[in-house]
């Protein structure tokens, strides 16, 4: 195996997920469906189409049903048998199929650096990726598959990144890029939650990354940074200063499914791509708009 093989993923899933509350007081947010499929089922199916076969799931209190998502239902399989549903049953069996599932608990939510840190020795001393399930990404080629592409070709711990409105800067991580080539550029600074006015620009790191192991000894060391959590974005930019660090600028559309607005674009969107859904949906929605005499407005919004 060459030590550029990047066979291991962390979907950190021990948030809080305050902004979905009181849905997320006792459910996990990871769990939310997009039309019938959980967001971190998503996340999972991104991965293992990017050729990763291990994944660590950072799971807390109150996160249980993530683990049985992925789990064999021998209740539910039965019963699927004994009513002739194969299709759905070959579907349920599938999930648990998927990847090599591993879990590991955060016990208290400081953050997502501290998640990331909590996968250490089931990473070992490899190149990693990490997935936050909240980023939905639609696109032909997966998100993680272009960035662990340019990961083979650069060795370099890879951020994939997006442009956003500039007003929306302060709802990311942003970097301070130097081009290097169309749509790939070298990191020179990184800066979390920046407001408009100090960003370095607005490319916005949108939860894909490919990371060496040395990320691990940087992220013991990082203190709590904004909001009095241990950061990702602290240890990445003690990183770059270290060794070459990429940012990516991922091909496709990308829905935050970890807010309100954007999960319900992603739904709308999702449902109407649905092949036994979308067009009865489509005609509530234009009907629905009709019933309003245009009053309302869809507006998209850029992601
Ligand atoms: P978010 O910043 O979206 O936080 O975390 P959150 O708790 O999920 O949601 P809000 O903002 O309170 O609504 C980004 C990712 O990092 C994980 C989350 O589960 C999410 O996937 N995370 C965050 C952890 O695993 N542990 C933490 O301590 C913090």
């Amino acid at each position: 195996m060459s030590r550029f093989e990047v066979r291991k993923a962390v979907i950190p899933a021990a948030g809080l997920g305050t902004r979905f509350l009181p849905a997320t007081k006792a459910s996990p947010k990871e769990m939310l469906p997009l039309v019938d499929k959980p967001l971190i089922q998503y996340a999972v199916e991104e991965a293992v189409a990017s050729g990763i076969e291990d994944i660590i799931i950072i799971t807390g209190r109150g996160k249980r049903a993530i683990e049985d998502h992925f789990d064999r239902s021998l209740e539910l399989e039965e019963n699927l048998k004994g009513s002739g549903k194969a299709q759905l049953l070959s579907q349920m069996r599938h999930i648990s199929t998927l990847a090599n599932f591993c879990y590991v608990r955060q016990s208290e939510a400081l953050g997502l650096g501290h998640a990331v840190l909590c996968a250490q020795r089931l990473i070992g001393d490899e190149p990693f990726a990490v997935i936050l399930g909240d980023e939905v990404i639609d696109a032909p080629m997966p998100g993680l598959a272009q960035l662990i592409h340019a990961y083979k070709k650069r060795h370099g711990a890879i951020l994939g990144v997006q442009e956003v409105p500039h007003q929306e800067v302060n709802r990311y991580g942003i970097v301070t890029p130097r081009r290097v080539s169309a749509g790939l550029h070298r990191v020179e600074g990184l800066i979390e939650k920046p407001s408009p006015s100090e960003a370095p620009s607005n490319l916005a790191v949108i939860g894909r990354y490919v990371l060496p192991p040395e990320i691990f000894s940087i992220l013991r060391k990082t203190q709590p940074g904004k909001n009095g959590e241990i950061q990702l974005t602290d240890a990445l930019r003690e990183l770059a200063k270290k060794s070459p660090m990429f940012a990516l600028e991922i091909q496709g559309q990308r829905y935050d499914a970890g807010d309100k607005l954007g999960f319900l674009i992603a739904t709308v969107e999702f449902a109407l791509k649905n092949p036994s859904l979308g067009p009865d949906f489509e005609e509530y929605l234009q009907n629905r708009m009709r019933s309003s005499g245009g009053r309302s407005t869809i507006r998209s919004r850029k992601a």
